[in-house]
């Protein structure tokens, strides 16, 4: 949590809601999924400069709960570029040191994409130097419930919580930086729990055409802003 750096991204929790691909694709007479296509290129820049730029951590929305509503072949192609990228990727992630996790249910997916999803976790789980939280089949608010039963039930049996976040399963960590492409203004059940205190970066800039500039540019933007978390400004700030 860092109030002003020089380095621009140096130990910050960014989290993309990575949006507007098939307005993308759809804008140059092209069907939805080559917008994915070239969302999926996006991805691997958006890694890259993420760790050039010494990001502690990365969470990408790449598929949510409410994505399983879309027509049967979006969400097979979507599924099978998930799984080609996991393979493609992860002899790159792991000489770059990126540790990869996918957070979410994982009960629901096509059997190759789980099978893509824990060899990529496996090849990748020494990494240091970044870590890449892929979101599949995530909702944030069955995140949330499934942590109260899992409060409830440690209570029951006389434990005490250390505290709520820590059995939210993505691990809880605090998002500094949220970022959404495509132009709406809206989180679509993404980290609710640890965006609490999150600045939030909205572009009008679809997925497939966001690069280093565009991640530099939010980071720009972060470091301008005063976090306050509730107190007041810090000495020589205040009016
Ligand atoms: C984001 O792009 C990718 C996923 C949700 C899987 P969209 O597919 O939502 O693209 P738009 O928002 O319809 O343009
Ligand atoms: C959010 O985008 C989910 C991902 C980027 C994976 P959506 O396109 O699904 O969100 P809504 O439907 O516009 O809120
Ligand atoms: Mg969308």
């Amino acid at each position: 949590m860092a109030q002003s750096r020089s380095t621009a991204g140096q130990g910050l929790h960014v989290a993309i809601i990575m949006d507007g691909n098939g307005r993308w694709a759809q804008a140059r007479g092209l069907p939805r999924v080559f917008g994915h296509v070239a969302g999926a290129r996006a991805v691997r820049r958006c890694v890259r400069t993420a760790g050039a730029l010494g990001l502690r951590t990365l969470t990408l929305f790449a598929f949510s709960s409410a994505n399983w509503m879309r027509p049967a072949p979006e969400v097979d192609a979507l599924c099978a570029l998930m799984t080609r990228h996991l393979r493609e990727e992860q002899a790159r992630l792991r000489a770059a040191g990126v540790r990869l996790e996918v957070i979410g249910r994982r009960d629901r997916l096509p059997g190759e994409l789980l099978e893509a999803i824990e060899e990529a976790e496996r090849q990748t789980s020494t990494g240091t130097q970044l870590c890449l939280r892929l979101a599949i089949d995530y909702s944030s608010r069955e995140s949330i419930l499934g942590a109260a039963r899992r409060f409830h039930v440690e209570t029951a049996r006389g434990g005490a919580p250390a505290g709520f976040g820590r059995l939210l399963a993505t691990g809880a960590e605090d998002v500094d930086l949220l970022i959404r492409t495509g132009g709406e203004q809206r989180l679509s059940d993404f980290l609710l729990w640890e965006c609490a205190w999150a600045e939030l970066h909205f572009t009008r800039v679809a997925w497939p055409d966001f690069g280093a500039r565009e991640l530099r540019r939010a980071l720009r933007s972060f470091a301008a802003r005063e976090r306050r978390f509730g107190a007041l400004p810090e000495k020589g700030s205040a009016a």
